[in-house]
């Protein structure tokens, strides 16, 4: 794979794909904008080399439609102001007017795309719609390390019709933490798995059992595992098909000689509700009517414990349902044990960024990862289809 400051870009016609699928809210605001934060060094130094530059992304899943809320011209309103500079939106990603406005670009201009996903061969991994995209440019930069996953028109076939691929700066350093954390850590490494789904997280802790020397478990997805350890866990969410495969992969550890926790008291409601009733008890102790909302403090102190000798610790899904006041204490008290480490810290997928910015704690984190489900997929032991079409992984 080789990178954007490896090619010659000067003055040339250079199509950056970025991840801009970014949260917002009913009125259209932008919520988060660390996907834009994360992709200016690389459009600065296209910038900076004169580049013309074509910036483009998804946003949400319009299904191939003009969907005017997922409209791309917030973000374009954004990356403006982060820029300092104009950036002129186009009335689409592909046609006449945007080819007349990719002709009109001079040096040192940004123009970004309509959503790429307007229409059905983004998502198709079309050629003929990815063969259009490519016209556009001299070199095509990826840097869109959150949509990798997909096998997409933009981010795969785009590369066999451009005349140079490369990746940029943001998946450069998604790429090389995820090295340091996976392939060649410095141990002991750690991973802590939460958030409510079992099920898209089991293959990951599957690969993980191979890789990490303790794996702590949190929020719903460990109830499936209390389950399989023969504890009730009354009226909270878990899933009865997973059970077996919990108690498979706990066995695993034992048998490999990997660390795996799951929690050992909990904070229980009477119904999922910010106003619930609300007790602590042990897991042993869960009311047959009642449901585990978040880990107990006996847990936070048990994983702050097991995490303290660790030099890389991965961290995926939050420790309980945390956007609720009642239930956040567990996943907060993750965050400060995380930043306080001095270990190579990662956090990546699920909201576990929105627990630790609303923390105020991500200066503290060695790096949060841009990526939802492509980093769950690099967890997996996955390859990226976008990451191949550039060559793999160095
Ligand atoms: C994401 O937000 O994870 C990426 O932008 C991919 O979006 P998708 O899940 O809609 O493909």
């Amino acid at each position: 794979m080789r990178y954007i400051n490896e090619v010659d870009i000067k003055h040339k016609r250079v199509f950056i794909r970025v991840d801009f699928n970014v949260p917002l809210d009913a009125e259209g605001n932008i919520t988060d904008d660390n996907r834009i934060r994360a992709a200016l060094p690389t459009i600065n130094y296209a910038l900076d080399e004169q580049a013309r530059v074509i910036v483009a992304s998804h946003m949400g899943r319009p299904k191939g439609k003009k969907v005017p809320e997922l409209s791309m011209a917030p973000v374009a309103r954004r990356l403006g102001r982060l820029l300092q500079k104009e950036v002129k939106l186009a009335p689409d990603c592909v046609g006449p007017e945007v080819k007349r406005m990719v002709d009109e670009l001079q040096p040192g201009e940004v123009l970004m795309l309509e959503n790429l996903r307007y229409h059905p061969g983004e998502t198709l991994n079309d050629p003929d719609f990815a063969r259009e995209l490519a016209s556009y440019c001299d070199v095509y930069v990826d840097d869109a390390f959150a949509v990798a996953h997909r096998e997409n028109a933009s981010v795969v076939a785009i590369t066999q019709f451009v005349p140079v691929a490369v990746a940029g700066f943001t998946m450069k350093k998604e790429l090389s933490y995820f090295r340091r954390a996976m392939i060649d850590p410095a141990r002991p490494l750690a991973a802590v798995i939460g958030g409510a789904k079992a099920k898209t997280k089991l293959p990951a802790l599957e690969n993980l059992l191979a890789h990490a020397d303790k794996i702590l478990i949190g929020g719903a997805m460990a109830n499936t595992f209390l389950m399989s350890v023969g504890i009730d866990v009354g009226r909270s969410l878990y899933e009865e098909e997973l059970v077996p495969t919990a108690n498979m992969l706990l066995r695993t550890a034992k048998r490999e000689g990997v660390k795996m926790y799951i929690p050992v008291d909990c904070v229980v409601a009477d119904r999922m509700d910010p106003k619930a009733e609300t007790k602590l008890v042990t897991v042993q102790d869960v009311p047959k009517d009642w449901m585990i909302m978040d880990i107990g403090p006996a847990t936070s102190l048990l994983y702050r414990e097991a995490l303290a000798d660790c030099k890389t610790i991965i961290w995926n899904g939050p420790m309980g349902a945390f956007e609720m006041d009642a239930f956040s204490r567990g996943t907060y008290n993750m965050v400060s044990t995380i930043a306080q480490s001095y270990a190579l810290t990662i956090i990546g997928g699920g909201d576990t960024d929105v627990a630790v910015s609303s923390a105020g704690e991500s200066e503290n984190i060695s790096y949060i990862s841009t990526g939802g489900g492509a980093f769950l997929a690099l967890l997996t032991g996955e390859k990226l289809p976008a990451v191949e079409a550039l060559g793999g992984m160095d």
